[in-house]
């Protein structure tokens, strides 16, 4: 039982110094010889395509990563399987990255394109002196277009430090696996699969169904609204769903630095000129981004008044709301909240040892659907895509894919942006503090509306964007700044419809995303007097997820619970102990997966995993 020691100590300080303070490594603990390399894991849904067998498999990048720090990515060419058997074209992509790594190291990040655009950005675990290793599947299907191209390159960047102190090099492998997957998924409720889609065959003029489902038939003007789904890059099972005809990175053609931008401040906006072919029917940009150095807790940052006064030395300031926004050709046209992934280094590596924090491995994406602004970007001209961090202190790593659908005949569509409507950033902060204890608020929402329309082969339709987001953010100092308490809440929502002349819907999306963080950290300095101090740390969050597409759904409820504390000197953790529980829930309309993870100091203490789903309340 571990005694809380709260009564006898000397507080010091938990303002942030640098950027290597708050960021430890395991140091000598977990070096009983018996037992082997520890696999490391993140909580997701199974994957569709587990139950199927490749068609072809590829193994695309074997390579360690050492001292690579300063070094340029790596890239090795990638062509499409030539040994896959022709007939039966594979329609599904999995990209497996599995690491390995034994030593001291810290985490890093990594960033993995195919020919200039992002696949992955994922973090590495920390290794121990048994070795630790995991492996990350992403189903990246979506990025067909680039996959099919031949002699393009695929690089893989991490930066990564080996030197007498930090001995972690990390053992990486890259492999896809092509499948091909019949059918479409049809709503059958309880019933986890897929349905085979017959043939879509025309009868009088007609489109006829051939579906094969138990408990629902589609009406013929669905399947009309569905073919025009598809045309459009949506289908079944969410957004976006049908690749993409032609993806355009917005990325940094400096590529010896990798291809995403570094961005230090706010004033440090980074752009790409692009070109877009005028039949382009609907464009999504998808955004990929991380912090680090000294806004990796950007979430937990003061304002610069506090850090003034107090004459700390910190550069971990400028306040806790960050909002990565986009514009094209100097005009506003989407922004987000950045969900606060926790690296396994991050405010207490045990909570994350062996179960990473949500989001470690394969970390978020954000979607902007940009049709609405087609009318202004489709006249064969280059446009200025670029993104900022408001409020940002070093550094950031972004960039983005921009994923275009195009009409099946090459002419110029005529197109038009007919609401443009981004409400001002409502932005409210109060600030109360005496000597190092204090209260900090920081409330901030926007809410944009987008519409255009397009004409195509397909017909005039027009699409619709609504994208709001709330956000609020408590932090708390209290005992002489060595109690810090951070709960933030972020809401963001996505609304996007798409209707004829006739104001008929044929596609609608609403995509909600709510992303609560709580963290409460004490630091005790105890009667050691070499630097080393006692953390107890108690870390909550969540992602929740509600897409809703026409007539289909899927929700996630993620949610991590970490209690501990930590004896630390310098960066090394010297005792510690840690209880992390997280329970994952998954449905949609064809099936669910719930797991229940619970780990103790590095051992995973009991794991439940089911797809059954709960009987309704
Ligand atoms: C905790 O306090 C010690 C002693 O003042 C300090 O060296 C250390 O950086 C602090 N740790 C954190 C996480 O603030
Ligand atoms: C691929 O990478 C190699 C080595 O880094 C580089 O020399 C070459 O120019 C790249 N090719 C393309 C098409 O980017
Ligand atoms: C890289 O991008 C910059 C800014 O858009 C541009 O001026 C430059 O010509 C580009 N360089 C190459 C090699 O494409
Ligand atoms: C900060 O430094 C100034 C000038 O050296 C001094 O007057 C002030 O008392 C210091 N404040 C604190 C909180 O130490
Ligand atoms: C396309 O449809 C929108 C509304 O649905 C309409 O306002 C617009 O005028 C139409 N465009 C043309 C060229 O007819
Ligand atoms: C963490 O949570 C536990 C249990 O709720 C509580 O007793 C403890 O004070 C919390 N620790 C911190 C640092 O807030
Ligand atoms: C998801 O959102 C849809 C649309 O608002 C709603 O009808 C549904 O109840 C939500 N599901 C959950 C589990 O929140
Ligand atoms: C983990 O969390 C879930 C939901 O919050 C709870 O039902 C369960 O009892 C917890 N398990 C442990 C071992 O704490």
């Amino acid at each position: 039982m571990y005694i809380f020691l709260c009564f006898l100590l000397l507080f010091h300080s938990l303002i942030p110094q640098s950027s290597s303070q708050d960021r430890y490594f395991k140091s000598s603990l977990d070096t009983s010889a018996l037992q082997g390399s520890k696999q490391y894991l993140e909580v997701t849904p199974p994957l569709p395509s587990d139950h199927l067998t490749p068609l072809c498999t590829r193994s695309l990048l074997n390579h360690d990563f050492a001292n690579t720090v300063g070094s340029p990515p790596i890239s090795v060419p990638y062509s499409p399987p030539s040994d896959c058997p022709r007939l039966r074209k594979w329609n599904r992509v999995i990209l497996e990255l599995t690491v390995s790594s034994r030593g001291q190291q810290y985490d890093r990040i990594a960033g993995l394109w195919l020919d200039g655009a992002e696949l992955l950005r994922t973090s590495t675990a920390e290794p121990n002196s048994n070795g630790v290793f995991w492996k990350v599947r992403k189903d990246i299907t979506r990025y067909s277009y680039l996959l099919t191209k031949t002699s393009v390159n695929f690089t893989m960047m991490l930066e990564n430090v080996v030197d007498n102190v930090f001995t972690g090099i990390y053992h990486v492998d890259v492999s896809l696996f092509y499948y091909k997957m019949d059918g479409v998924r049809v709503p059958s409720k309880g019933k986890l699969g897929f349905h085979k889609l017959g043939r879509l065959g025309k009868s009088g003029g007609r489109i006829r169904a051939l579906y094969e489902t138990p408990d629902r038939e589609l009406g013929i003007k669905e399947l009309e609204k569905m073919e025009i789904l598809r045309k459009l890059g949506g289908n079944t099972r969410g957004l976006y769903e049908t690749p993409a005809d032609l993806i355009i990175p917005v990325n940094n053609n400096v590529t010896d630095k990798g291809y995403w931008f570094r961005i230090q401040s706010e004033t440090d906006l980074r752009s790409k000129s692009i070109r877009i072919p005028r039949h382009t029917l609907r464009a999504v940009l998808e955004l990929y981004v991380s912090f680090h150095g000294d806004d990796e807790y950007w979430y937990s940052n003061p304002p610069n008044a506090y850090i003034k006064t107090n004459n700390l030395t910190t550069p971990r300031g400028n306040g806790a709301f960050r909002e990565v926004y986009l514009s094209v050709d100097g005009n506003f046209v989407g922004s987000e909240i950045m969900i606060p992934v926790i690296f396994t280094g991050g405010i207490n590596p045990l909570s994350w040892d062996p179960v990473v924090a949500i989001g470690a491995f394969d970390l978020p994406t954000y979607d902007f659907d940009l049709s609405p602004f087609l009318g202004n970007i489709m006249d064969g001209k280059y446009h200025t895509f670029t993104i900022g961090v408001s409020d940002s202190i070093p550094y950031w790593l972004v960039d983005a894919n921009l994923h275009l659908w195009l009409d099946r005949r090459p002419y110029a569509l005529r197109a038009r942006t007919v609401v443009r409507e981004a409400a001002d950033l409502k932005l409210q902060r109060s600030s109360k503090f005496k000597k190092l204890d204090g209260l900090f608020k920081v409330k901030a929402a926007r809410r944009s509306r987008f519409a255009g329309w397009v004409i195509s082969s397909v017909g005039n339709l027009s699409t619709t964007v609504l994208q709001e987001f709330k956000f609020k953010n408590f932090i708390t100092f209290r005992y002489g700044g060595t109690h810090k308490m951070v709960k933030q809440k972020v809401k963001s929502m996505t609304e996007v419809w798409v209707e004829d002349t006739r104001g008929e819907v044929l596609s609608h999306v609403y995509m909600k995303r709510k992303y609560p963080l709580a963290v409460a950290v004490t630091n005790h300095s105890t009667w050691w007097n070499d630097g080393t101090f006692l953390l107890h740390t108690n870390v909550s969050h969540s992602l929740k997820q509600n897409i809703t597409f026409g007539v289909f759904s899927n929700v996630i409820h993620n949610n991590q619970d970490s209690w501990g504390w930590m004896k630390v000197r310098g960066n090394a953790v010297l005792s510690r102990q840690a209880k992390t529980n997280q329970t994952f829930d998954y449905q949609d309309d064809f099936g669910c997966y719930t797991r229940n993870v619970a780990s103790v100091t590095g051992r995973i203490l009991n794991d439940y995993a089911s797809s059954t789903c709960a009987p309704p309340e």
